[in-house]
């Protein structure tokens, strides 16, 4: 398949597509990744996916009928080539029709270096985040991620079923996800009231969650993977315990039962875990913020 991947972190969205895909095994052609197929509707950083029909230096001899249904367009990276290849694949059609907007069959030819890359587009992604925006949510503290972030996180664990755990889940902002892709979800916080305003955001998204007051430090839960955004020192309390520390002993104890961590923190934390580190990456926030995300595993 070939994903039209979101440049904003490209190596973010390279591995939220190879997580889902269980796989080390690409190509990437700018932000063009040629991989395996996933259940793509779940992508937040692939914008466009299309079924791979060839990758060439030139275009070669192609059964578009075989693509073809009912009319097509030709778009292109290079907008001034769309012409010469919709005449292309109409000489070689039975019945051509073009249809330029909402066509049933959408070839797209990316022209990168001496590649030619080209799909029949399967899936956009039209998915509306901005509407499960955290200040929309009846239970609301600044600290929750946006919807499109969580959604990348929970793909980075690459679960396609089972129990998600989200031990310091705030308002449950990563699990709202997670429910929305009908994973099972658990959430646990040292403090009641982010308890109950996960609680309340859960009941409003009408999705089912189990939640409990629980220290981190201590709570042992069975799952396929943890997912979180510990507290960064700032907004979201420590409950006065060194940041280090907190990071530290949550992940010695969730070492004891938990195979695969995704956790995001700010880059200025120097985590000391048994865990091997299988990606990282960072993302500027502002001035004095950035944030590492890092998928942990034994
Ligand atoms: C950055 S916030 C998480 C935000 C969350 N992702 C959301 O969508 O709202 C970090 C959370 O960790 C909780 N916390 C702090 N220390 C904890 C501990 N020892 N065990 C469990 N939760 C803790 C805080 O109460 C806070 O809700």
């Amino acid at each position: 398949m070939i994903y039209e991947l979101s440049k904003d972190n490209l190596k973010l969205s390279v591995q939220e597509v190879l997580s889902l895909a269980n796989t080390d095994k690409y190509e990437l052609y700018e932000n063009i990744l040629i991989c395996k197929k996933v259940d793509y509707k779940r992508l937040a950083c692939t914008n466009n996916v299309y079924e791979q029909i060839f990758i060439d230096t030139k275009i070669p001899n192609i059964n578009w009928e075989k693509y073809y249904e009912e009319n097509f367009c030709a778009r292109s990276n290079k907008a001034s080539k769309e012409k010469e290849l919709a005449g292309i694949i109409w000489k070689s059609l039975k019945n051509p029709k073009v249809k330029l907007k909402d066509s049933k069959t959408e070839f797209h030819f990316f022209f990168i270096k001496d590649k030619i890359i080209c799909g029949k587009k399967v899936f956009e992604r039209t998915e509306p985040f901005h509407i499960r925006r955290p200040d929309l949510r009846p239970g609301f503290f600044p600290v929750s991620l946006k919807p499109r972030l969580a959604r990348t996180l929970i793909n980075l664990t690459g679960i396609k079923k089972g129990l998600i755990w989200d031990p310091f889940c705030g308002t449950g902002g990563i699990l709202l996800e997670a429910a929305m892709m009908d994973l099972k979800v658990i959430g646990t916080d040292i403090d009641p009231i982010m308890i109950r305003a996960a609680k309340e955001n859960f009941k409003h998204y009408n999705l089912k969650a189990t939640f409990e007051i629980a220290d981190a430090r201590t709570e042992k839960i069975k799952c396929k993977a943890v997912v979180c955004d510990p507290p960064y020192g700032r907004r979201a309390s420590t409950k006065k315990v060194i940041i280090e520390t907190l990071y530290n002993d949550f992940l010695e104890n969730a070492y004891n039962f938990v195979d695969k961590v995704v956790i995001m923190m700010p880059n200025t934390v120097k985590i000391k875990t048994k865990y091997k580190i299988k990606f990282s990456t960072e993302e500027f926030v502002h001035g004095t913020l950035t944030r590492r995300i890092l998928i942990l595993e034994k």
